[in-house]
């Protein structure tokens, strides 16, 4: 039997489906609650790119010279740090030699043993290690000496790499993901950490030269060469393993446990490179270009008043029902815009996960759109509709039936965020595979059967039950008919918060591919206009004298071009998907992303830009590529979207540190 393709929005999937009328009733008002929640108009996109445009932009001159009226400065936690890193070429694929790499900044520590081959290939082998918590909460010698001791293991087991004896210590790259200035390529001062990290005595410091001494200690043969950002090891790796020729190689990303992105900037417009004439590599200020490291994930985030940070935190504390019973009326979210308008979307689920987060106030960005975040971000909200049903409907119908009525109302907040942030991001991706099939085999595709999908339901809807305190009778006999309609809001969740990830990182992508000045004017004054198109709820949008300070390769804009122009009514309703539906949904691609923006356009290699992207989140997560591509398009239309090419930059970090330091 043939089945036509899923609908691209959940309110006609669900419309689709045969579901009790209630149930139908059900997901239609979830679906639109977590639309209008997480829903961003290509409009609130545009505006975050203009918004992380001006603060690239603002990242890039000496510090002395940046002024707190014109806006944030490098004390500010949303300032763009854009570190140089001191890579001023890339690669062209030809490079040979040996190395011994190590990445320090995922969820795993990994020892990388890599044979650069030429023609843009390389052999790898690699150890994994799990990170002790003592190492990411101990103090410096915990950490570095779990990494020397790591990699005493992995030469014992690949006693290949031990240098000859009598040559003395061998070079070691370093791939270390965490910001740190840096005067040269073998040493980096970390300048604060991020993710789960919090090791004590190393800000401030050499890594290099804390590395180097755990060697020693341990006699392990190898000094630190060249430490890199995994950022710039993508881009570095990407530029060798895909060659000159393919188009312009513009950045690496990483979207995984954290998130972040490098590129390739002219050192002329890198004020804050030009009083560096002391640098021991003065290669640097006469190189053309450089590859910084933006640290993008600090984009957004903003110190609050005392008031206003109580208030929120209160709203977000009232929706998880923790303080107060679930009878008073509903905080509901859409009603309750933040007194302060926002450079991101902040919904509460955001304040909350923030506020129980290792580093509360920073890395906003990053904790909208990286792994180590979805999965906490989805059982936020799923906790909230659990324990409040739909806001701003009164349906009687709850997740997990009467068993809400179990929920913890202690005032422990802060246990149940430490429980909820092990809802891992690869949870979360389950949860939309296992949606996308169940969403098949209701429609009657014989490809999928129900049968099979029964025990990943099963282990999703225990796990979930677990962590949101609702106790079900055991593990649930027949999960497909008995919690039919949790098992499609687990998924619909996952898409929502899922899907706005992807859209905020196109928003930075699209960012960096308007500051190379490839893609010229024409395509910001587009930006600008459908920025200006709506008011947004949420989102601060830029003042004239803000969006007359932004620049295309260094060059001030023609304000006329920039602000005389307003978008049609249909180019701003001309978004990818059917009619009548709200344009957040349509705009997300939901259910189906469907071809990516570039795949109908031919595009000249001269013309591409190219993305190299790495990391689990672009790599399993249900069409996270499809829906970058799809928000490109929604930026730019269709010709210009699909000039961004975004690749898959496979082991990016470890190759790139092994030909750095080569
Ligand atoms: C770090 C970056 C890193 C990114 C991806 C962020 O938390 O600050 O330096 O590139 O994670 O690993």
């Amino acid at each position: 039997m043939s089945v036509a393709p899923l609908p691209e929005s959940f309110s006609s999937l669900i419309r689709g489906l045969a579901l009790r009328a209630e149930d139908s009733e059900f997901l239609l008002a979830t679906n639109a609650y977590l639309a209008s929640v997480f829903g961003l108009s290509a409009s609130d996109l545009a505006t975050v790119v203009l918004r992380f445009l001006a603060d690239l932009q603002r990242g890039l001159p000496a510090p002395g010279t940046l002024r707190p009226e014109d806006g944030v400065t490098p004390d500010h936690p949303g300032f763009l740090k854009m570190l140089p890193s001191h890579v001023t070429r890339l690669p062209d694929g030809s490079e040979r030699g040996h190395c011994l790499a190590l990445d320090l900044g995922g969820t795993n520590f990994r020892v990388v043993g890599t044979h650069l081959l030429g023609e843009g290939r390389a052999e790898t082998v690699s150890e994994r290690y799990t990170i002790p918590g003592y190492a990411k909460d101990g103090n410096a010698q915990d950490l570095f000496g779990f990494i020397a001791a790591s990699i005493a293991g992995f030469l014992k087991l690949h006693p290949e790499y031990l240098p000859e004896p009598g040559q003395g210590p061998a070079p070691l790259a370093f791939t270390f993901s965490f910001p740190t200035q840096q005067d040269g390529l073998s040493s980096a001062r970390l300048t604060n950490w991020t993710k789960g990290f919090s090791t004590q005595g190393v800000i401030g410091e050499d890594v290099g030269a804390l590395l180097n001494t755990a060697l020693e200690a341990l006699d392990v043969p190898y000094r630190v060469t060249a430490i890199i950002n995994d950022t710039v090891g993508t881009l570095i790796s990407f530029a060798y393993s895909v060659g000159p020729d393919q188009g312009n190689l513009v950045s690496g990303v990483i979207l995984g446990t954290g998130a972040n992105a490098a590129y390739m900037e002219r050192v002329e417009l890198v004020g804050k490179l030009h009083d560096k004439v002391d640098l021991p590599t003065t290669a640097v200020t006469r190189a053309d270009s450089m590859v910084l490291n933006i640290e993008w994930g600090t984009f957004g985030s903003m110190p609050l008043a005392p008031e206003e940070a109580n208030r929120r935190a209160g709203l977000a504390e009232r929706l998880l029902s923790f303080r107060q019973p679930a009878t008073e009326p509903d905080a509901d979210v859409p009603d309750e815009p933040p007194s302060t308008p926002m450079a991101l979307p902040f919904t509460p689920y955001d304040d909350l996960l923030d506020m129980g987060s290792v580093h509360p106030g920073r890395q906003r960005f990053e904790k909208c759109i990286a792994g180590l975040y979805l999965g906490e971000l989805a059982l936020l909200t799923l906790r909230h509709l659990a324990a409040r049903g739909v806001p701003g409907t009164s349906h009687p119908r709850v997740l997990f039936g009467q068993l809400t009525r179990d929920l913890p109302t202690s005032d422990d907040v802060q246990a149940f965020l430490d429980a909820a942030g092990r809802w891992s991001g690869e949870t979360l991706a389950r949860c939309e595979e296992l949606f996308l099939r169940l969403a098949m085999a209701l429609r009657g595709d014989d490809k999928v059967s129900r049968k099979t999908l029964e025990p990943a339901a099963r282990d999703l809807l225990t796990e979930l039950a677990a962590l949101l305190g609702v106790r079900l009778p055991s593990s649930p006999e027949n999960p497909l008919d008995d919690y039919l309609v949790e098992l499609l809001v687990l998924g619909m969740t996952a898409s929502y918060v899922s899907a706005r990830a992807a859209r905020l990182a196109a928003a930075g992508i699209a960012a960096i591919g308007l500051q190379t000045g490839l893609l010229g004017s024409e395509p910001l004054a587009r930006v600008v206009s459908l920025a200006r198109s709506e008011t947004s709820r949420l989102l601060a949008p830029l003042t004239v004298a803000e969006l007359g300070a932004l620049k295309v390769a260094g060059q001030p804009l023609d304000p006329e071009m920039l602000l005389g122009t307003s978008p049609t009514e249909t180019e701003i309703a001309a978004g990818p998907g059917g009619q009548g539906q709200p344009p957040e949904e349509v705009a997300f691609g939901l259910c189906d992303a469907g071809p990516p923006g570039d795949a109908a356009v031919e595009v000249p290699a001269a013309e591409r830009l190219l993305f190299g992207i790495d990391g689990s989140v672009f790599e399993f997560y249900p069409h996270f590529p499809g829906r970058m591509h799809r928000a490109l398009t929604d930026l730019f239309g269709p010709r210009v979207g699909g000039r961004f090419s975004l690749q898959h930059a496979k082991d990016g970090s470890s190759v790139g540190a092994a030909l750095a330091a080569n």
